[in-house]
């Protein structure tokens, strides 16, 4: 029997199944905070219960399963299969791996966790899915920050990973804005080498049924710096020449801007077919050069041809990377960058191979390596503009409980 509810806007109630008395506490602590949510802890395991468990009113169900067990498994499929489309059910998992992603990902769970579990990303996750069938049809519209190579080597992808942590770290300590860091560069993408991770889009897969994309599989794809900010690369495949249906790559890009509050993404010097939706989407166009005459004048060239492509809508800016002030000898100054370039023209990044090889090597940001560095200080400046901050701070006003209850409220 399916049951195929429509959410109930009135109430917000999680119903929460566990048999780890440790998560319990943690739910109850996270939980019971909020009086807008009524919390239904029931202890136990899924395989005894999975067909008693009271779902009906629920807004979000939360089952905390031993996914290495093939009966606790076999317990949520049929508690998937008596819950149906509503309400949507949250899976935790102690183990996990590409297989159990899979099978929750057929089971058409609406997100999973591993533990340990933070609050907030629980609460995150339910709030996520507590807005609904299709939650994806209410966008976040997230704020997207383009990173484009003017030529080769000039620095785009340290830049973009850069100004993703900047991001990340946007709103303080507490709340940290959810933040995707998208590779785009399919052929030789080093995002993931950069931060030391592994790459998990695999867009062959999709390409079949670009329509099977949804919030689920995108989860699957994704990876997990341990600073929290969410990476989207696939695996280089640097012999393959091809290039995938733009269909499956808008719909990717779509995915992900409507799913975080800010995306940055690392462009590939060819110009492909979805390369104007990507720019046209952009709040912030940056035009990544180095320090050489030939870099200006390729960034100038891009500019004007950026312009004349797609009209005023996009505003590349030019930020020249690897800059050194000096007084003596015969390099550019500031001054040549800003009359080669003129009104196109940013800013100059300080060049500092030592410090961006060390974060390079060791998967770091640079703050890491050096707090209080001139590159990320400089970055600061262009990635988090007023408007930028003032994002960041709105969301940080509204607690997650109360953007919970608004997302079932629709108020
Ligand atoms: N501000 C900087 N100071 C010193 N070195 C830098 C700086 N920015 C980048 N680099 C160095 O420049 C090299 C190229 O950087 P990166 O890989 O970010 O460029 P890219 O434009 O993404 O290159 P590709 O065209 O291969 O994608 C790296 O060795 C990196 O360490
Ligand atoms: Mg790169």
């Amino acid at each position: 029997m399916r049951i195929g509810r429509t959410p109930d806007t009135n109430r917000t109630r999680v119903v929460v199944l566990t048999a780890d008395a440790e998560f319990a506490n943690s739910v109850r602590a996270t939980f019971s905070a909020s009086s807008a949510i009524e919390l239904a802890l029931v202890s136990g395991r899924l395989a005894e219960q999975s067909d008693t468990l009271d779902v009906a009113d629920a807004t979000v169900v939360v089952v905390d399963i031993d996914a290495g067990l093939a009966d606790e498994m076999t317990a949520l499929a049929r508690l998937m299969a008596r819950v149906g489309t509503w309400p949507p059910v949250v899976a935790v998992t102690q183990t996990f791996d590409e297989n159990v992603a899979r099978t929750l990902l057929q089971m058409r769970t609406a997100d999973f966790l591993v533990k340990p579990v933070e609050p907030i990303d629980l609460v995150r996750a339910c709030a996520r899915v507590a807005k609904g069938p299709g939650g994806g049809a209410e966008p976040t519209d997230a704020k997207i920050c383009t990173f484009l190579p003017a030529v080769g080597g000039a620095g785009v992808t340290t830049l973009a990973v850069q100004s993703a942590m900047i991001l990340l770290n946007s709103g303080g300590l507490r709340t940290k804005p959810s933040t995707c860091l998208v590779d785009l560069d399919f052929q030789h993408g080093s995002v993931a080498d950069y931060l030391d991770l592994e790459p998990r889009l695999n867009l062959a897969e999709i390409e079949p049924r670009p329509d099977r994309l949804d919030r689920q599989l995108l989860e699957v794809m994704l990876s997990y710096h341990a600073s929290g900010l969410a990476v989207v690369a696939a695996p280089n495949r640097p012999a393959e020449m091809r290039s995938f249906d733009p269909d499956v790559v808008t719909r990717l890009l779509d995915l992900v801007s409507s799913n975080f509050e800010y995306v940055v993404f690392d462009m590939p010097r060819t110009w492909f077919s979805w390369t104007d939706s990507v720019l046209l989407g952009s709040n912030k166009l940056f035009i990544v050069s180095e320090t050489t005459v030939p870099g200006l004048r390729h960034a100038k060239q891009l500019v004007a041809a950026i312009k004349e492509r797609l009209g005023d809508g996009p505003n590349p800016q030019v930020i020249v990377n690897r800059f050194t002030q000096r007084m003596f000898d015969s390099g550019l100054r500031r001054g040549d960058l800003a009359q080669t370039l003129g009104d196109a023209f940013l800013s100059a990044i300080p060049n500092d191979y030592a410090l961006v090889r060390e974060a390079i090597d060791r998967g770091v940001p640079l703050d890491e390596v050096k707090p209080g560095n001139k590159i990320t200080a400089e970055l600061k400046k262009l990635v988090l503009d007023p408007a930028a901050s003032k994002t960041a701070a709105d969301g940080q006003t509204m607690p997650l409980m109360r953007k919970l209850k608004l997302s079932v409220g629709g108020g």
